[in-house]
């Protein structure tokens, strides 16, 4: 629904969408179909509690020069060469792990981000810290099996060559292949310099704004290569606002999926620094005010949609 608005949107008349964006219901909790019983955030006992150290997430802020690289403070350049460390690293059992460590949950999220964006009539897509290419897929798939769109097309762009490699062979399996429906880009969500202005109908990122090192500036930079009218649709870990459930989830998090990343791919380092990451992505209410403050409209009653009990939300904005 979302980037069928995005597809009659006219750079001169205000988005259609507007209206209902504005006008819809309070914050609610939504669980993709089927629902999300074995939830991460209370899978087996995990075997101890979460480092005492560990500083609370999205309150505490670095330093202007400083920013956060999980729980550690680090100089801003350096940010971007060791989160494209972690992707190099994750690349190859990336798909793997992303099942092992959430049970399969992070496919029906994606599911249901894509359904909810229903993306089809000739659209061209952005898909941002693309990955393997999970979401490109998905909108491919969605245009062409719902309404036989073949005209919708996907330019993935990530930070991480590797990451990039991994989607590419991924699509080589396809009927996209070779076909003006995929393209893949090197890129840096920030810049984008190789995009000009007003250029996409939606432009997605899932689970990557968090690791991006100045997020205010790809918010920005999404409302610049988006047409008037444009969708932005953002899938990205989120905060349990439920006490128990948020300790459980702790405990899962810092014990479980470390744990995981060294039995399954060798590499406790970057799967603790993904655990981290995610606290210290602002809460959904602070995030939906960023990406106002980047010049989109944000829906006043319902500005994102939490997923299983808020582990991961979903947010939308419009260029106007
Ligand atoms: C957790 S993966 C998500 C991949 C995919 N979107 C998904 O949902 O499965 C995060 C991705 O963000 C990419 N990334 C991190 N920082 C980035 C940046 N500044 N610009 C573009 N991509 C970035 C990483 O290389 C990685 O592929």
């Amino acid at each position: 629904m979302w980037a069928r608005a995005a597809a009659r949107a006219r750079p001169t008349a205000p988005h259609p969408l507007h209206p209902r964006l504005l006008a819809t219901t309070a914050p609610r909790q939504t669980h993709p179909t089927p629902p999300l019983d074995p939830n991460p955030a209370h899978p087996q006992p995990a075997p101890a509690p979460a480092p005492p150290s560990a500083p609370h997430p999205a309150t505490a802020a670095p330093s202007p020069s400083t920013t956060h690289f999980g729980f550690r403070d680090v100089p801003n350049d350096l940010k971007e060469s060791l989160v494209r460390g972690v992707f190099s690293s994750v690349a190859s059992s990336y798909d793997v792990m992303n099942d092992a460590m959430s049970l399969g949950i992070h496919r029906l999220w994606k599911d249901h981000y894509v359904s909810k964006l229903d993306p089809h009539g000739a659209l061209r897509c952005l898909d941002v810290a693309g990955g393997t290419g999970d979401i490109a897929l998905r909108i491919l798939d969605h245009a062409r099996t719902r309404y036989g769109d073949r005209d919708t097309s996907v330019h993935m762009v990530d930070i991480n060559p590797e990451m990039l490699e991994e989607g590419k062979k991924r699509f080589a399996q396809t009927m996209y292949h070779a076909t003006p429906q995929i393209a893949f880009d090197v890129g840096n969500a920030e810049t984008l310099s190789q995009f000009a202005d007003n250029t996409f109908d939606v432009y997605t990122i899932s689970f990557g704004i968090r690791n991006v090192t100045d997020i205010p500036a790809a918010l920005r930079t999404a409302h610049r290569v988006l047409k008037p009218g444009g969708v932005l649709s953002i899938l990205e870990f989120s905060h349990v606002d439920n006490p128990v459930l948020a300790k459980a989830y702790d405990l899962f998090s810092f014990n479980v999926i470390p744990e995981l990343g060294h039995l399954l791919a060798a590499d406790r380092d970057s799967y603790q620094y993904l655990v981290e990451s995610i606290r210290r992505f602002p809460p959904a209410e602070k995030f939906a005010q960023m990406i106002r403050d980047a010049g989109f409209e944000v829906a006043e009653e319902e500005p994102f949609e939490r997923l299983t009990w808020g582990i991961a939300a979903i947010h939308n904005g419009v260029k106007l």
